[in-house]
């Protein structure tokens, strides 16, 4: 996607930065026409619209029956919402064990852990992502259609991505764009292998259930160099590296040692803790996504993941409820801001500033152990090529 030639910034920016932000087309046929809170619960629909609102309003895409990879069915996931809305799926009460939600400028995030078998996906199924893109164009899945009420009414967006695996998830819905960073580039699609930490990195801490103002990311895969121009790393299957001292190596499937991180993980502020986030539909926790589904299934630890945030848990509030309107407002009053020791994550420099190769710009906190668990590291940098300049 992006060539390999080098371009500055300003250059990279210019040809995608009239990229749509707002979707226009027309909504997926097994969608409603709009965005609905309180629609009857359906476990069989096929609603594919998800919307981003709040740390308990929210959707996630899901395989519609347990038994295929999601990379197998991307073009047939459906949605799954945290409040039964949308005509879609409801998630039941207990899946997360953490949800991170992130409103940034350019894009609004959310990001956790859980036992995701409940929204069907394979147990130990490492997962695949879903954008509005797919082999056809049309969207994976197909009629999968995104909103937020970031503006302050419900409006469709056209660029986002959503990796799922069975036991973590991240969402990114891109709202707004600028001169320097284009929506398709802050919701760049063609980074499949890379996991969730790397492509949208923040607070990935377990056990913790937080909402937070940040800072928009750095674009994924893009990594700035000291002299303006801008580093684009692009995802490979296999290759060699060539190290500082021109000596050849070879990253192979299953590497435990890849590029570390992002070019940073942007710092969050006011940010408000919650024990909990759910719907208080009990009937729902009682019988799970898949109430066939036997007990190994739902074997799923979560044990990926670093903690990389810092958002620290000062008084917390549970945010679930029937009402979710008095739910929020609720946890909204009781719950105690961390903003001031929040900032996830300190921004780590990275990129290669090197023309030799990959590898011989990673040292230090790039050089770390395997990234996002969740998601298999097949990807590695390649090459002299890989890690263009
Ligand atoms: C729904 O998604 C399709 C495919 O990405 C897009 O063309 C269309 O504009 C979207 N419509 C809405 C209302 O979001
Ligand atoms: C649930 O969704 C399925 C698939 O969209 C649909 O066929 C069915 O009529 C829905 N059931 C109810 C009760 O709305
Ligand atoms: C957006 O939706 C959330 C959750 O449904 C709600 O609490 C919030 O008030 C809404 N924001 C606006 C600006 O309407
Ligand atoms: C675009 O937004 C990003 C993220 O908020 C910011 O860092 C950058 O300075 C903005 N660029 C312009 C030209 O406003
Ligand atoms: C529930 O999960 C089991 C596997 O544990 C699977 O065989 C079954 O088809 C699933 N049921 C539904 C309704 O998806
Ligand atoms: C910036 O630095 C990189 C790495 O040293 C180099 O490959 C590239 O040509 C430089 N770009 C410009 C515009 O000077």
């Amino acid at each position: 996607m992006f060539a390999q030639a080098v371009i500055g910034a300003a250059a990279l920016m210019a040809g995608v930065a009239e990229a749509q932000v707002t979707a226009t087309g027309t909504m997926g046929t097994t969608n409603p026409p709009a965005p609905t809170m309180g629609t009857p619960i359906n476990q069989t629909s096929y609603s594919r619209l998800l919307s981003l609102n709040a740390i308990d309003d929210f959707c996630l895409f899901g395989p519609p029956t347990y038994g295929d990879t999601i990379g197998d069915t991307e073009g047939e996931q459906v949605a799954w919402c945290v409040q039964p809305r949308n005509d879609a799926r409801v998630i039941p009460d207990g899946t997360f064990t953490s949800v991170h939600f992130v409103k940034t400028p350019l894009y609004w995030q959310i990001q956790g852990m859980g036992d995701l078998t409940k929204l069907n996906i394979l147990a130990n199924d490492e997962g695949g992502e879903l954008d509005p893109h797919g082999a056809t164009g049309l969207g994976n899945p197909v009629g999968g259609n995104v909103t937020t009420n970031a503006t302050g009414q419900d409006v469709n967006y056209e660029e986002w991505m959503n990796y799922m695996s069975y036991n973590q998830f991240c969402l990114r819905i891109c709202i707004s764009e600028n001169s320097t960073y284009s929506a398709a580039e802050e919701c760049q699609h063609t980074l499949d292998e890379m996991g969730c930490q790397w492509v949208m990195p923040g607070d990935y801490t377990d056990n913790s259930f937080t909402e937070c103002d940040g800072d928009s990311a750095y674009p994924p895969g893009l990594y700035p160099e000291t002299n303006g121009s801008t580093s684009t790393f692009q995802q490979r299957y296999t290759g060699t590296y060539t190290n500082a001292n021109g000596q050849q190596g070879l990253w192979t499937q299953g590497q435990t040692v890849t590029p570390q991180t992002a070019y940073s993980t942007p710092a969050t502020s006011n940010c408000m803790t919650y024990t909990s986030i759910g719907n208080g539909i009990a009937s729902l926790a009682a019988a799970g996504g898949n109430s066939t589904r036997t007990a190994a299934a739902s074997a799923s630890a979560s044990t990926s993941g670093s903690a990389s945030g810092s958002a620290s848990a000062t008084g917390s509030a549970s945010r679930s409820g029937a009402s979710a309107a008095s739910a929020a407002s609720g946890a909204g009053s009781s719950a105690a801001r961390s903003g001031a020791s929040a900032a996830a994550g300190a921004a780590s420099a990275s990129g290669s500033s090197s023309s030799s190769g990959a590898l011989s710009g990673f040292s230090g906190v790039n050089y770390g152990p395997a990234v996002a668990g969740a998601f298999s590291m097949v990807a590695v940098l390649a090459g002299a090529g890989a890690f263009l300049l």
